[in-house]
Protein backbone atom coordinates (compact mmCIF):
# COMPACT_ATOMS: atom_id res chain seq x y z
CA UNK A 1 0.00 0.00 0.00
CA UNK A 2 1.62 3.52 -0.71
CA UNK A 3 0.16 6.51 -0.92
CA UNK A 4 1.36 9.89 -3.12
CA UNK A 5 0.40 13.43 -2.71
CA UNK A 6 -0.15 15.45 -5.76
CA UNK A 7 0.76 18.36 -4.55
CA UNK A 8 4.15 17.42 -4.99
CA UNK A 9 3.82 17.45 -8.86
CA UNK A 10 4.24 20.55 -10.74
CA UNK A 11 1.81 20.64 -14.02
CA UNK A 12 3.08 21.11 -17.05
CA UNK A 13 1.22 24.17 -18.86
CA UNK A 14 -2.21 22.84 -19.01
CA UNK A 15 -3.98 23.11 -22.19
CA UNK A 16 -7.24 24.19 -20.84
CA UNK A 17 -10.48 22.47 -21.77
CA UNK A 18 -11.96 24.91 -24.51
CA UNK A 19 -15.49 25.17 -22.02
CA UNK A 20 -13.62 26.50 -19.44
CA UNK A 21 -11.08 28.91 -20.24
CA UNK A 22 -13.52 31.86 -19.58
CA UNK A 23 -12.32 32.90 -16.33
CA UNK A 24 -13.78 29.84 -13.97
CA UNK A 25 -10.99 27.22 -15.56
CA UNK A 26 -7.94 29.06 -14.61
CA UNK A 27 -9.28 29.68 -10.67
CA UNK A 28 -9.72 25.79 -10.83
CA UNK A 29 -6.32 25.29 -11.59
CA UNK A 30 -4.97 27.74 -9.26
CA UNK A 31 -7.06 26.25 -6.41
CA UNK A 32 -5.80 23.07 -7.50
CA UNK A 33 -2.19 23.64 -7.43
CA UNK A 34 -2.79 25.40 -3.49
CA UNK A 35 -4.40 22.05 -2.87
CA UNK A 36 -3.62 18.74 -2.30
CA UNK A 37 -5.08 15.20 -3.12
CA UNK A 38 -4.30 12.12 -2.17
CA UNK A 39 -4.63 9.37 -3.91
CA UNK A 40 -4.03 5.16 -2.88
CA UNK A 41 -2.00 3.85 -5.55
CA UNK A 42 -1.47 0.06 -6.01
CA UNK A 43 1.60 -1.45 -8.18
CA UNK A 44 -0.03 -2.25 -11.22
CA UNK A 45 3.38 -2.94 -13.16
CA UNK A 46 3.03 -0.32 -15.66
CA UNK A 47 3.75 3.41 -15.25
CA UNK A 48 0.96 5.87 -14.08
CA UNK A 49 -0.01 9.23 -14.93
CA UNK A 50 -2.58 11.17 -12.94
CA UNK A 51 -4.95 13.32 -15.47
CA UNK A 52 -7.41 15.92 -14.22
CA UNK A 53 -10.48 16.04 -16.58
CA UNK A 54 -13.21 18.85 -16.56
CA UNK A 55 -16.35 19.38 -18.57
CA UNK A 56 -17.96 16.72 -16.62
CA UNK A 57 -18.42 12.73 -18.02
CA UNK A 58 -20.43 13.83 -21.00
CA UNK A 59 -17.81 16.02 -22.44
CA UNK A 60 -14.34 15.42 -20.58
CA UNK A 61 -11.14 17.38 -21.13
CA UNK A 62 -7.91 17.48 -20.35
CA UNK A 63 -6.86 20.02 -17.56
CA UNK A 64 -3.35 18.77 -16.30
CA UNK A 65 -1.53 15.82 -15.99
CA UNK A 66 1.54 14.46 -14.12
CA UNK A 67 4.92 13.21 -15.54
CA UNK A 68 4.66 10.02 -15.76
CA UNK A 69 5.58 7.64 -12.08
CA UNK A 70 7.22 4.16 -12.42
CA UNK A 71 7.17 1.94 -9.98
CA UNK A 72 10.53 0.80 -8.37
CA UNK A 73 9.90 -2.81 -8.84
CA UNK A 74 7.12 -3.39 -11.73
CA UNK A 75 8.15 -7.37 -10.87
CA UNK A 76 7.40 -7.46 -7.15
CA UNK A 77 5.42 -10.43 -6.24
CA UNK A 78 1.85 -9.20 -4.77
CA UNK A 79 -1.80 -10.31 -3.90
CA UNK A 80 -0.59 -14.03 -2.23
CA UNK A 81 -4.33 -15.23 -1.63
CA UNK A 82 -4.68 -19.16 -0.42
CA UNK A 83 -7.32 -21.40 -1.75
CA UNK A 84 -8.59 -25.17 -0.53
CA UNK A 85 -7.63 -27.75 -3.11
CA UNK A 86 -9.14 -31.19 -1.79
CA UNK A 87 -10.76 -31.95 1.36
CA UNK A 88 -7.66 -32.87 3.74
CA UNK A 89 -7.00 -29.83 5.34
CA UNK A 90 -3.33 -30.08 4.07
CA UNK A 91 -2.92 -28.37 1.15
CA UNK A 92 -3.08 -25.37 0.13
CA UNK A 93 -2.97 -23.20 -3.38
CA UNK A 94 -1.40 -20.03 -3.12
CA UNK A 95 -1.63 -18.08 -6.29
CA UNK A 96 0.19 -14.26 -6.76
CA UNK A 97 0.40 -12.00 -9.33
CA UNK A 98 3.99 -10.33 -10.86
CA UNK A 99 5.70 -8.35 -13.47
CA UNK A 100 7.70 -11.35 -14.16
CA UNK A 101 7.32 -14.67 -16.51
CA UNK A 102 10.35 -16.46 -14.60
CA UNK A 103 9.48 -19.06 -12.51
CA UNK A 104 9.59 -17.91 -8.58
CA UNK A 105 9.20 -19.80 -5.11
CA UNK A 106 7.04 -20.23 -2.01
CA UNK A 107 8.77 -21.07 0.74
CA UNK A 108 6.62 -21.97 3.37
CA UNK A 109 6.51 -24.41 6.67
CA UNK A 110 9.98 -25.35 8.03
CA UNK A 111 11.82 -25.35 4.76
CA UNK A 112 9.74 -25.60 1.69
CA UNK A 113 10.30 -24.34 -0.97
CA UNK A 114 8.44 -25.15 -4.42
CA UNK A 115 8.34 -23.53 -7.74
CA UNK A 116 5.46 -21.25 -9.22
CA UNK A 117 3.23 -22.64 -12.13
CA UNK A 118 3.01 -19.07 -14.44
CA UNK A 119 0.34 -18.49 -16.61
CA UNK A 120 -1.22 -15.54 -17.80
CA UNK A 121 -3.91 -14.29 -20.50
CA UNK A 122 -4.11 -12.04 -23.30
CA UNK A 123 -7.21 -9.97 -25.32
CA UNK A 124 -7.15 -12.77 -27.74
CA UNK A 125 -8.79 -14.96 -25.64
CA UNK A 126 -11.90 -12.96 -24.38
CA UNK A 127 -15.01 -12.38 -25.95
CA UNK A 128 -16.46 -9.90 -27.99
CA UNK A 129 -19.26 -9.22 -30.81
CA UNK A 130 -20.43 -7.07 -33.02
CA UNK A 131 -20.35 -4.49 -30.53
CA UNK A 132 -16.56 -3.86 -29.03
CA UNK A 133 -16.26 -5.10 -25.09
CA UNK A 134 -14.70 -3.56 -22.66
CA UNK A 135 -12.36 -7.09 -22.03
CA UNK A 136 -11.33 -7.21 -25.57
CA UNK A 137 -10.97 -3.85 -26.67
CA UNK A 138 -11.16 -1.03 -24.61
CA UNK A 139 -10.47 -1.97 -20.84
CA UNK A 140 -7.06 -4.14 -21.69
CA UNK A 141 -4.13 -3.54 -19.24
CA UNK A 142 -1.15 -6.28 -19.08
CA UNK A 143 -2.36 -8.24 -16.01
CA UNK A 144 1.47 -9.25 -15.63
CA UNK A 145 1.86 -12.60 -14.94
CA UNK A 146 -0.21 -15.39 -12.42
CA UNK A 147 2.50 -17.39 -10.43
CA UNK A 148 0.65 -20.56 -8.38
CA UNK A 149 2.20 -23.21 -6.29
CA UNK A 150 0.16 -26.00 -4.40
CA UNK A 151 1.96 -26.04 -0.36
CA UNK A 152 1.42 -29.83 0.77
CA UNK A 153 2.34 -31.62 3.65
CA UNK A 154 0.20 -29.21 6.30
CA UNK A 155 -1.55 -30.12 9.21
CA UNK A 156 -5.35 -29.04 8.55
CA UNK A 157 -6.67 -26.28 11.81
CA UNK A 158 -3.19 -25.56 12.10
CA UNK A 159 -0.68 -22.08 11.28
CA UNK A 160 1.81 -22.21 9.13
CA UNK A 161 4.31 -19.43 6.96
CA UNK A 162 4.50 -18.79 3.99
CA UNK A 163 6.74 -16.28 1.76
CA UNK A 164 6.94 -16.10 -2.12
CA UNK A 165 9.14 -14.41 -5.14
CA UNK A 166 12.41 -14.82 -6.16
CA UNK A 167 15.97 -13.03 -5.14
CA UNK A 168 15.55 -11.45 -8.21
CA UNK A 169 11.85 -10.42 -8.70
CA UNK A 170 11.92 -9.78 -4.56
CA UNK A 171 10.23 -11.21 -1.99
CA UNK A 172 6.38 -10.72 -0.28
CA UNK A 173 6.83 -10.53 3.49
CA UNK A 174 6.58 -13.42 5.40
CA UNK A 175 2.53 -14.08 6.17
CA UNK A 176 1.05 -16.37 8.96
CA UNK A 177 -1.35 -18.18 8.06
CA UNK A 178 -4.34 -21.02 8.93
CA UNK A 179 -5.23 -24.62 6.86
CA UNK A 180 -8.86 -24.99 7.03
CA UNK A 181 -10.18 -28.06 9.63
CA UNK A 182 -10.25 -31.58 7.37
CA UNK A 183 -13.43 -32.58 6.35
CA UNK A 184 -15.43 -34.69 8.78
CA UNK A 185 -14.00 -33.25 11.71
CA UNK A 186 -16.10 -31.29 14.46
CA UNK A 187 -16.52 -27.85 13.47
CA UNK A 188 -16.29 -24.78 10.79
CA UNK A 189 -16.51 -21.33 11.43
CA UNK A 190 -16.91 -19.85 7.93
CA UNK A 191 -17.97 -16.54 6.02
CA UNK A 192 -19.38 -16.26 3.50
CA UNK A 193 -20.88 -13.57 0.32
CA UNK A 194 -21.93 -12.67 -2.70
CA UNK A 195 -21.08 -9.71 -4.96
CA UNK A 196 -18.81 -7.74 -2.79
CA UNK A 197 -16.08 -5.49 -6.02
CA UNK A 198 -14.04 -3.08 -4.58
CA UNK A 199 -14.44 0.41 -3.68
CA UNK A 200 -11.18 2.88 -3.66
CA UNK A 201 -9.59 3.59 -0.53
CA UNK A 202 -9.26 7.90 -1.58
CA UNK A 203 -11.46 9.80 -3.67
CA UNK A 204 -11.52 8.55 -7.12
CA UNK A 205 -14.63 7.20 -9.13
CA UNK A 206 -14.83 3.93 -11.30
CA UNK A 207 -17.18 1.77 -12.74
CA UNK A 208 -18.95 -0.70 -10.51
CA UNK A 209 -17.97 1.46 -6.66
CA UNK A 210 -19.57 -0.83 -4.33
CA UNK A 211 -19.33 1.35 -1.05
CA UNK A 212 -19.50 -1.19 1.56
CA UNK A 213 -16.53 -3.51 -0.39
CA UNK A 214 -14.22 -2.21 2.43
CA UNK A 215 -15.78 -1.99 5.58
CA UNK A 216 -16.88 -5.20 5.01
CA UNK A 217 -12.91 -6.75 4.28
CA UNK A 218 -12.10 -4.62 7.53
CA UNK A 219 -14.31 -6.37 9.44
CA UNK A 220 -13.46 -9.72 8.35
CA UNK A 221 -9.94 -8.82 8.29
CA UNK A 222 -10.48 -8.31 12.23
CA UNK A 223 -12.14 -11.55 12.48
CA UNK A 224 -9.63 -13.15 11.18
CA UNK A 225 -6.79 -11.51 13.52
CA UNK A 226 -8.93 -13.01 16.30
CA UNK A 227 -8.98 -16.24 14.69
CA UNK A 228 -12.48 -16.22 14.36
CA UNK A 229 -12.51 -17.76 10.80
CA UNK A 230 -11.54 -21.25 9.20
CA UNK A 231 -12.34 -20.16 5.72
CA UNK A 232 -14.49 -17.63 3.34
CA UNK A 233 -16.66 -18.50 0.48
CA UNK A 234 -17.40 -15.58 -1.80
CA UNK A 235 -19.86 -17.02 -4.13
CA UNK A 236 -20.04 -14.76 -7.33
CA UNK A 237 -19.95 -11.18 -8.60
CA UNK A 238 -16.43 -11.48 -7.29
CA UNK A 239 -14.05 -7.77 -8.64
CA UNK A 240 -16.66 -6.38 -10.82
CA UNK A 241 -13.66 -5.50 -13.23
CA UNK A 242 -15.96 -6.75 -16.18
CA UNK A 243 -13.10 -6.32 -18.91
CA UNK A 244 -11.45 -2.98 -17.08
CA UNK A 245 -8.47 -5.40 -16.12
CA UNK A 246 -6.37 -2.81 -13.40
CA UNK A 247 -9.39 -3.27 -11.53
CA UNK A 248 -8.68 -7.22 -10.48
CA UNK A 249 -5.61 -6.24 -9.16
CA UNK A 250 -7.13 -3.33 -7.06
CA UNK A 251 -9.43 -6.22 -5.59
CA UNK A 252 -6.97 -8.70 -5.23
CA UNK A 253 -5.31 -6.27 -3.32
CA UNK A 254 -8.43 -5.50 -0.96
CA UNK A 255 -9.12 -8.74 0.19
CA UNK A 256 -5.29 -10.07 0.47
CA UNK A 257 -5.97 -8.45 4.69
CA UNK A 258 -7.78 -12.14 4.51
CA UNK A 259 -7.57 -13.99 1.76
CA UNK A 260 -3.37 -14.18 2.36
CA UNK A 261 -4.52 -15.67 5.85
CA UNK A 262 -7.39 -18.27 5.17
CA UNK A 263 -8.75 -20.12 2.14
CA UNK A 264 -10.69 -18.47 0.12
CA UNK A 265 -13.17 -20.08 -1.96
CA UNK A 266 -15.11 -18.78 -4.85
CA UNK A 267 -18.00 -19.23 -6.91
CA UNK A 268 -18.50 -17.67 -10.78
CA UNK A 269 -21.22 -15.10 -11.07
CA UNK A 270 -22.53 -13.27 -14.20
CA UNK A 271 -20.03 -10.56 -13.92
CA UNK A 272 -17.08 -12.84 -14.45
CA UNK A 273 -19.02 -15.17 -17.38
CA UNK A 274 -22.32 -14.09 -19.09
CA UNK A 275 -21.44 -13.04 -22.65
CA UNK A 276 -23.32 -13.49 -25.55
CA UNK A 277 -22.56 -16.32 -27.80
CA UNK A 278 -20.08 -17.74 -25.13
CA UNK A 279 -21.77 -20.92 -23.74
CA UNK A 280 -23.59 -19.22 -20.92
CA UNK A 281 -26.75 -19.76 -20.21
CA UNK A 282 -27.45 -16.04 -20.14
CA UNK A 283 -26.47 -13.62 -22.78
CA UNK A 284 -26.38 -10.76 -21.34
CA UNK A 285 -23.20 -9.14 -21.56
CA UNK A 286 -22.61 -8.72 -18.05
CA UNK A 287 -18.76 -10.05 -17.89
CA UNK A 288 -17.81 -6.92 -20.08
CA UNK A 289 -16.51 -10.30 -22.79
CA UNK A 290 -14.07 -11.92 -20.09
CA UNK A 291 -16.07 -15.02 -20.40
CA UNK A 292 -14.54 -16.04 -17.43
CA UNK A 293 -10.73 -16.62 -18.19
CA UNK A 294 -9.06 -13.67 -15.59
CA UNK A 295 -11.85 -15.27 -12.72
CA UNK A 296 -10.55 -18.93 -13.99
CA UNK A 297 -6.65 -17.64 -13.57
CA UNK A 298 -6.94 -15.60 -10.25
CA UNK A 299 -9.23 -17.93 -8.70
CA UNK A 300 -8.35 -21.54 -9.49
CA UNK A 301 -10.68 -23.94 -7.90
CA UNK A 302 -10.35 -27.74 -7.59
CA UNK A 303 -12.87 -28.18 -11.02
CA UNK A 304 -12.59 -30.48 -13.38
CA UNK A 305 -12.15 -28.51 -16.18
CA UNK A 306 -11.63 -25.16 -17.55
CA UNK A 307 -14.96 -23.57 -18.31
CA UNK A 308 -16.05 -26.04 -15.62
CA UNK A 309 -16.28 -24.33 -12.46
CA UNK A 310 -18.36 -26.76 -10.31
CA UNK A 311 -16.68 -28.35 -7.51
CA UNK A 312 -17.55 -29.80 -4.25
CA UNK A 313 -14.84 -29.27 -0.95
CA UNK A 314 -15.66 -30.83 2.52
CA UNK A 315 -14.44 -28.54 5.45
CA UNK A 316 -15.15 -29.55 9.46
CA UNK A 317 -18.52 -30.77 9.46
CA UNK A 318 -19.95 -29.19 5.79
CA UNK A 319 -19.69 -30.66 2.85
CA UNK A 320 -20.37 -27.89 0.22
CA UNK A 321 -21.64 -28.19 -3.61
CA UNK A 322 -20.73 -25.19 -5.33
CA UNK A 323 -22.24 -25.00 -8.78
CA UNK A 324 -22.27 -22.40 -11.62
CA UNK A 325 -25.44 -20.99 -12.23
CA UNK A 326 -24.38 -19.17 -15.45
CA UNK A 327 -23.94 -22.63 -16.98
CA UNK A 328 -26.12 -24.90 -18.16
CA UNK A 329 -28.14 -26.58 -15.75
CA UNK A 330 -30.88 -28.12 -16.98
CA UNK A 331 -31.60 -31.98 -16.06
CA UNK A 332 -29.14 -34.41 -18.08
CA UNK A 333 -26.33 -31.63 -18.96
CA UNK A 334 -22.84 -31.97 -17.53
CA UNK A 335 -23.11 -29.65 -14.42
CA UNK A 336 -26.67 -31.27 -13.65
CA UNK A 337 -25.49 -34.53 -13.48
CA UNK A 338 -22.33 -33.55 -11.23
CA UNK A 339 -24.55 -32.00 -8.97
CA UNK A 340 -26.61 -34.81 -8.75
CA UNK A 341 -24.13 -37.82 -8.02
CA UNK A 342 -21.93 -35.30 -6.15
CA UNK A 343 -24.83 -34.73 -3.48
CA UNK A 344 -26.07 -38.36 -3.95
CA UNK A 345 -22.64 -39.53 -2.43
CA UNK A 346 -21.91 -37.23 0.18
CA UNK A 347 -21.31 -39.50 3.78
CA UNK A 348 -23.73 -37.46 6.61
CA UNK A 349 -21.93 -39.36 9.28
CA UNK A 350 -18.93 -37.64 8.10
CA UNK A 351 -20.07 -34.20 7.23
CA UNK A 352 -23.85 -34.19 9.00
CA UNK A 353 -24.26 -30.52 6.88
CA UNK A 354 -24.92 -29.99 3.42
CA UNK A 355 -24.65 -26.43 2.06
CA UNK A 356 -25.56 -26.33 -1.64
CA UNK A 357 -23.87 -22.35 -3.26
CA UNK A 358 -24.02 -20.94 -6.55
CA UNK A 359 -24.76 -17.23 -7.43
CA UNK A 360 -28.27 -16.56 -9.06
CA UNK A 361 -30.93 -17.46 -6.38
CA UNK A 362 -33.85 -19.57 -6.64
CA UNK A 363 -36.26 -17.23 -4.55
CA UNK A 364 -36.34 -13.59 -4.02
CA UNK A 365 -39.02 -11.12 -2.94
CA UNK A 366 -37.44 -8.53 -4.94
CA UNK A 367 -38.45 -10.91 -7.73
CA UNK A 368 -38.02 -11.54 -11.70
CA UNK A 369 -36.42 -12.59 -14.22
CA UNK A 370 -33.17 -10.80 -13.55
CA UNK A 371 -32.89 -11.78 -10.45
CA UNK A 372 -35.00 -15.26 -9.86
CA UNK A 373 -34.88 -17.25 -13.44
CA UNK A 374 -38.16 -19.77 -12.61
CA UNK A 375 -36.46 -22.51 -15.00
CA UNK A 376 -33.38 -23.06 -12.89
CA UNK A 377 -35.65 -23.31 -9.49
CA UNK A 378 -38.02 -25.83 -11.66
CA UNK A 379 -34.91 -27.84 -12.53
CA UNK A 380 -32.49 -28.26 -9.55
CA UNK A 381 -34.63 -27.73 -6.47
CA UNK A 382 -35.84 -31.45 -6.61
CA UNK A 383 -32.13 -32.28 -6.13
CA UNK A 384 -32.22 -30.12 -3.01
CA UNK A 385 -35.02 -32.00 -1.50
CA UNK A 386 -33.96 -35.01 -2.35
CA UNK A 387 -30.61 -34.63 -0.78
CA UNK A 388 -31.72 -33.08 2.16
CA UNK A 389 -29.68 -29.68 1.40
CA UNK A 390 -29.89 -27.69 4.96
CA UNK A 391 -28.98 -24.76 3.69
CA UNK A 392 -28.53 -22.85 0.60
CA UNK A 393 -26.35 -19.21 -0.10
CA UNK A 394 -27.03 -17.27 -3.31
CA UNK A 395 -25.79 -14.19 -3.78
CA UNK A 396 -26.46 -11.37 -6.89
CA UNK A 397 -29.63 -9.56 -5.11
CA UNK A 398 -27.72 -7.29 -3.27
CA UNK A 399 -29.40 -7.85 0.45
CA UNK A 400 -29.69 -10.39 2.87
CA UNK A 401 -33.08 -12.48 3.10
CA UNK A 402 -33.40 -16.03 4.52
CA UNK A 403 -36.25 -17.88 3.96
CA UNK A 404 -38.18 -20.64 6.29
CA UNK A 405 -37.81 -24.23 5.30
CA UNK A 406 -39.08 -24.34 1.36
CA UNK A 407 -40.11 -26.44 -1.42
CA UNK A 408 -41.71 -25.27 -4.45
CA UNK A 409 -42.91 -22.16 -3.01
CA UNK A 410 -44.13 -23.60 -0.02
CA UNK A 411 -42.78 -23.45 3.54
CA UNK A 412 -42.61 -27.05 5.07
CA UNK A 413 -41.86 -25.59 8.29
CA UNK A 414 -40.48 -22.16 10.05
CA UNK A 415 -37.52 -21.96 12.48
CA UNK A 416 -38.05 -21.34 15.81
CA UNK A 417 -36.81 -18.81 18.63
CA UNK A 418 -34.55 -20.63 21.01
CA UNK A 419 -34.24 -18.80 24.35
CA UNK A 420 -31.44 -15.98 22.96
CA UNK A 421 -34.52 -14.88 20.72
CA UNK A 422 -32.46 -17.01 17.02
CA UNK A 423 -34.21 -18.52 15.22
CA UNK A 424 -33.44 -22.28 15.14
CA UNK A 425 -34.15 -24.93 11.92
CA UNK A 426 -34.14 -28.00 13.33
CA UNK A 427 -33.07 -30.68 11.10
CA UNK A 428 -33.37 -33.95 13.40
CA UNK A 429 -36.86 -33.74 11.66
CA UNK A 430 -36.25 -32.08 8.16
CA UNK A 431 -38.67 -30.69 5.58
CA UNK A 432 -36.76 -28.66 3.29
CA UNK A 433 -34.05 -26.67 2.36
CA UNK A 434 -33.36 -23.12 4.21
CA UNK A 435 -32.30 -20.81 1.67
CA UNK A 436 -30.13 -17.32 2.40
CA UNK A 437 -29.17 -14.57 0.01
CA UNK A 438 -26.00 -12.93 0.94
CA UNK A 439 -25.61 -10.44 -1.98
CA UNK A 440 -24.49 -7.92 0.31
CA UNK A 441 -21.14 -8.13 0.29
CA UNK A 442 -20.04 -4.16 -0.62
CA UNK A 443 -23.50 -2.41 -2.15
CA UNK A 444 -26.16 -0.81 -1.43
CA UNK A 445 -29.28 -2.57 -0.68
CA UNK A 446 -31.85 -3.07 -3.12
CA UNK A 447 -35.17 -2.47 -2.64
CA UNK A 448 -37.93 -4.36 -2.29
CA UNK A 449 -41.62 -4.45 -2.61
CA UNK A 450 -43.26 -3.53 0.98
CA UNK A 451 -45.61 -6.22 0.88
CA UNK A 452 -44.75 -9.32 -1.13
CA UNK A 453 -47.22 -12.17 -2.36
CA UNK A 454 -46.47 -15.50 -1.78
C1 LIG B 1 -28.30 -27.80 -21.79
O1 LIG B 1 -28.15 -29.18 -21.73
C2 LIG B 1 -29.26 -29.89 -22.24
C3 LIG B 1 -29.06 -31.37 -21.93
O2 LIG B 1 -27.82 -31.81 -22.39
C4 LIG B 1 -29.41 -29.60 -23.73
O3 LIG B 1 -30.53 -30.28 -24.25
C5 LIG B 1 -29.59 -28.11 -23.91
O4 LIG B 1 -29.60 -27.77 -25.27
C6 LIG B 1 -28.47 -27.34 -23.22
N1 LIG B 1 -28.79 -25.92 -23.23
C7 LIG B 1 -27.93 -25.00 -23.64
C8 LIG B 1 -28.40 -23.59 -23.57
O5 LIG B 1 -26.84 -25.28 -24.06
C1 LIG C 1 -41.77 -32.89 12.06
O1 LIG C 1 -42.14 -31.88 11.14
C2 LIG C 1 -43.45 -32.02 10.63
C3 LIG C 1 -43.68 -30.91 9.63
O2 LIG C 1 -42.68 -30.88 8.71
C4 LIG C 1 -44.46 -31.94 11.77
O3 LIG C 1 -45.77 -32.18 11.27
C5 LIG C 1 -44.11 -32.95 12.85
O4 LIG C 1 -44.95 -32.76 13.97
C6 LIG C 1 -42.67 -32.80 13.28
N1 LIG C 1 -42.30 -33.86 14.23
C7 LIG C 1 -41.63 -33.62 15.34
C8 LIG C 1 -41.31 -34.80 16.19
O5 LIG C 1 -41.29 -32.49 15.68
FE1 LIG D 1 -24.81 -11.13 -9.97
Amino acid sequence: MRFFHLLSYVFPLPRLCTALTAGGGRNLIFSLLSSVLTFHVINIRTDIEFVFFGGGFDTPCVLARSHRINFVNPKKPLYGHISSIDSTGTSMRLTWVSGDLEPQQVQYGDGNTLPSQVTTFTQDHMCSSSSPSPAKDFGWHDPGYIHSAVMTGLEPSSTFSYKYGSDSAGWSEQIQFRTPPAGGSDELRFIAYGDMGKAPRDASTEHFIPPGSLSVIDAIADEVDFNKVDSIFHIGDISYATGFYVEWDFFLQQISSVASRVSYMTAIGNHERDYEDSGSIYTFTDSGGECGIPYETYFPMPTLEKDKPWYSIEQGSVHFTVISTGHNWTQNSEQYEWMKNDMALVDRSKTPWLVFTGHRPMYSSGEGYLNVDDQFTKEVEPLLLENKVDLVLFGHVHNYERSCSVFQKECKAFPKKDESGIDVYDHSNYSAPMHAIIGMGGFSFDKFPYQVST
